[in-house]
Parts: structure tokens; C-alpha cells; sequence
């Protein structure tokens, strides 16, 4: 099968790359940084550096010539949606959509990444003053085709990326009403493994996504910086359980996945980011502490000081996954501690 992997230099394109590969697939990563691919080495993988912005008619070549799409193009860190929302909407949702469009022109395959912000701010957030267990429990755990999406307020630009991806999602069930595409969806819920993101120390760049912010100030003897407490909630899952659901929706021969929406995370793996700390911590001490080094504390700092005007944040969010597990069979299989394990062992290494 031939593949092409928009956006595939990434994280998770790097990883589905490798994964792809080793399947005997003939892959094409499109992407601006060709960093985290380079070491898979094959006759089978062909790498395009480009701007998908600029590039629209390698686009159309690339997307007319393959079995496959699976777009992953999407600035994907909550500080560039409060600092460059037009950016974000750009990239996120007017790019992809012409890729939809072009996969609708040639009669390709889509497999579509979406996101668990869609089920936006949640009513957990904003009921939470209201809110009695066990209602608090069952309003936070999000089904694909039952569950709302409630988005924040307009001047909260952070809301911009999860407008975006909804639209977006909007846009392919209405070409699949009209049976005019093949197409799934895929929500991740906090992904996590080696090669994500970057150590903000390394780089000299800003702000990065939580688990490689923490890393950072565990390795360079900065703080922690929980943003309004950390008691906010979320489930992450481990990158290889990740990339099982993907292959099988890939090589879904039944096509039970055609045109559905799956959340792909672990809901056993939810903790607040505190705890998220602590844990990181922990495992820090128990396999790696050179006792010489500073062990982080850990500060408070707001919303708006940490990322800027315009930031909101969603209180929990749990992966229903019954949909994949019946429709596929997947189930996580990687516990929290062993992830994070996993994890912070690839950055130290
Ligand atoms: C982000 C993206 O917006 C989603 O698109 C993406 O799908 C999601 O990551 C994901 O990885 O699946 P978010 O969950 O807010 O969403 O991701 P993080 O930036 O990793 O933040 C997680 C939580 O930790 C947030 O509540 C944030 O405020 C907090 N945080 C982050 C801290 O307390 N300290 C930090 O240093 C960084």
C-alpha cells in the first residue's frame, strides 16, 4: 500500500512512519523538518521537505498518486493558539481542508487527526461549582457520537485550534452524507513517548506541552510550573498503544472504520497535573537522581502569566472507548507508570 503522510516528521508521524515501514509499506512523509525520521532508513520511505502552504501542487501530485492520506499537518501546542491564532486557523483548518478536498477530487482514502479538544471547555469546567460526584464523573468522559462539544467563549482565542478541528470534522461527515468520501477521524487524548515535542532549555524555545515542560525542569533544575494549581485532569496514553489503534484502522479491511470518529486514549491513565508532577518526579528519584541535583518545586502560576491573554482550559477529559474496542479490537495495554517511565527514559537517554 502506498502512503503519504502529511505532517508525518512529527511526533506521531514519526513513529507511524517507522511502524508503516516495518509493514512493508510504501511510505511518503511530507513535512517542513525531516529530524525525527531520519533514522528510518528504507528504499520504501520517500521524504518531501516542504510548507504544505506553499507546496499545493506537490500536494495535488502526491495525493493523486497514493492508496492513502493520513493527514497530521496542525500546529498542535496550546501557546501558539493564545500567540498566533490566525496562524493556527491557517494551517489547521484552510489547509486541511483543501487536502480533503483534493482526497474527495481523487477518490483517496482520509484519515483525518482531530483532537480530544473538540469536546472543547467541557461542563465539568463550567459547572464546576454545581457539580456533585458521581455527575462529575459521568460528565467527563467523552463519546464520540453522544457526548456535546462546548466551546468557550470567542475572546479566549485558545479555543481557536478546537473550533478549527471541529469544523473540519463537520466538513467530512457532510461529504460523507453526500457518500462523496472515505474518510476517519482520529481524537488523541495526550499522547506521549519519545520524540515529543522538544526540552525548552536544549532548544532556547518558549513554552512546549506539559510532559516535556516538566522533563525540562527536572533535568535543568528549574521549577515546576502548575498552571492555575494543576488540578486540572488528564488521561495520557503511550505512543505505541497509539500507533496499534492506527494500524488497525490502516489496515481495516472490513472497513468497519469508514467514516467514524474514534477516541484514541487511555482511560485509565487519567491523573490531575499535579499528581502528573509528582509521579514524574518519583520515577525520577527512583532510577536516575544524581542526589547532587536540585529536584524541582513546584509553583502556581495562572493561566494567563504562563501562556498569555486569551487562555482557557478544560478540567477533565476522559476517552470512551468502547467504539474502537468493539469495532477493532484495541485496547491500551501500557499502564501510566511504565509510560512515563518510557518516556522520560528516551529524553535522558
Ligand atoms: C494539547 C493540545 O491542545 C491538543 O490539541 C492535544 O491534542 C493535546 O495537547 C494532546 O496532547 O493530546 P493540553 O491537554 O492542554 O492540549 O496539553 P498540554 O499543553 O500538555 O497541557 C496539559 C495541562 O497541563 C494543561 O492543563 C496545562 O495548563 C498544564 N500545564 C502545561 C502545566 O500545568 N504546566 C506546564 O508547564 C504545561
Amino acid at each position: 500500500m502506498r502512503i503519504l503522510l502529511l505532517g508525518g516528521g512529527g511526533f506521531i508521524g514519526s513513529h507511524l512512519t517507522k511502524a508503516l515501514i516495518d509493514k512493508g509499506c510504501k511510505v511518503t512523509v511530507f513535512d517542513l523538518y525531516e529530524e525525527k525520521v531520519q533514522d528510518v532508513v528504507s528504499d520504501n520511505l520517500t521524504f518531501i521537505q516542504g510548507d504544505i502552504r506553499k507546496c499545493h501542487d506537490i500536494i495535488e501530485y502526491e495525493i493523486k498518486n497514493t492508496d492513502l492520506v493520513v493527514d497530521l499537518i496542525a500546529y498542535a501546542n496550546p501557546k501558539l493558539y493564545v500567540d498566533k491564532p490566525l496562524d493556527v486557523f491557517e494551517l489547521n483548518f484552510m489547509e486541511n481542508l483543501k487536502t480533503c478536498q483534493l482526497c474527495v477530487k481523487y477518490e483517496k482514502r482520509l484519515i483525518q487527526f482531530s483532537t480530544c479538544e473538540v469536546y472543547g471547555t467541557t461542563a465539568t469546567s463550567y459547572f464546576r461549582d454545581e457539580l456533585k460526584e458521581p455527575d462529575a464523573d459521568r460528565l467527563a468522559v467523552f463519546d464520540e457520537d453522544e457526548s456535546p462539544m462546548i466551546m468557550g467563549p470567542t475572546q479566549k482565542q485558545r479555543w481557536i485550534y478546537a473550533c478549527g478541528k471541529h469544523m473540519l470534522e463537520r466538513v467530512l461527515h457532510a461529504y460523507g452524507l453526500e457518500d462523496r468520501l472515505d474518510y476517519t477521524i482520529v481524537r488523541p487524548f495526550n499522547w506521549i513517548g519519545p520524540k515529543i515535542d522538544y526540552l525548552p532549555t536544549e532548544t532556547g524555545e518558549g513554552t512546549t506541552r506539559v510532559f516535556s515542560n516538566f522533563m525540562d525542569a527536572i533535568l535543568y533544575e528549574k521549577d515546576i510550573q502548575l498552571v492555575d494549581g494543576g488540578q486540572q485532569r488528564r488521561a495520557f496514553t503511550y505512543i505505541s498503544d497509539c500507533i496499534d489503534a492506527l494500524l488497525r484502522i490502516i489496515f481495516d479491511e472490513t472497513s468497519v472504520s469508514k467514516r467514524q470518529i474514534y477516541n484514541i486514549g487511555n482511560p485509565e491513565s487519567e491523573l490531575s497535573v499535579q499528581e502528573f508532577a509528582e509521579l514524574m518526579i518519583d520515577i525520577y528519584k527512583e532510577n536516575w537522581w544524581d542526589q547532587k541535583k536540585r529536584l524541582p518545586e513546584m509553583i502556581t502560576v495562572s493561566g494567563e502569566e504562563f501562556y498569555g491573554k486569551g487562555y482557557e482550559d478544560c478540567l477533565r477529559r476522559i476517552p470512551k472507548i468502547d467504539k474502537i474496542r468493539e469495532h477493532l479490537g484495541w485496547e491500551p495495554k501500557v499502564d501510566l507508570r511504565e509510560t512515563v517511565f518510557k518516556c522520560m527514559e528516551a529524553f535522558i537517554k
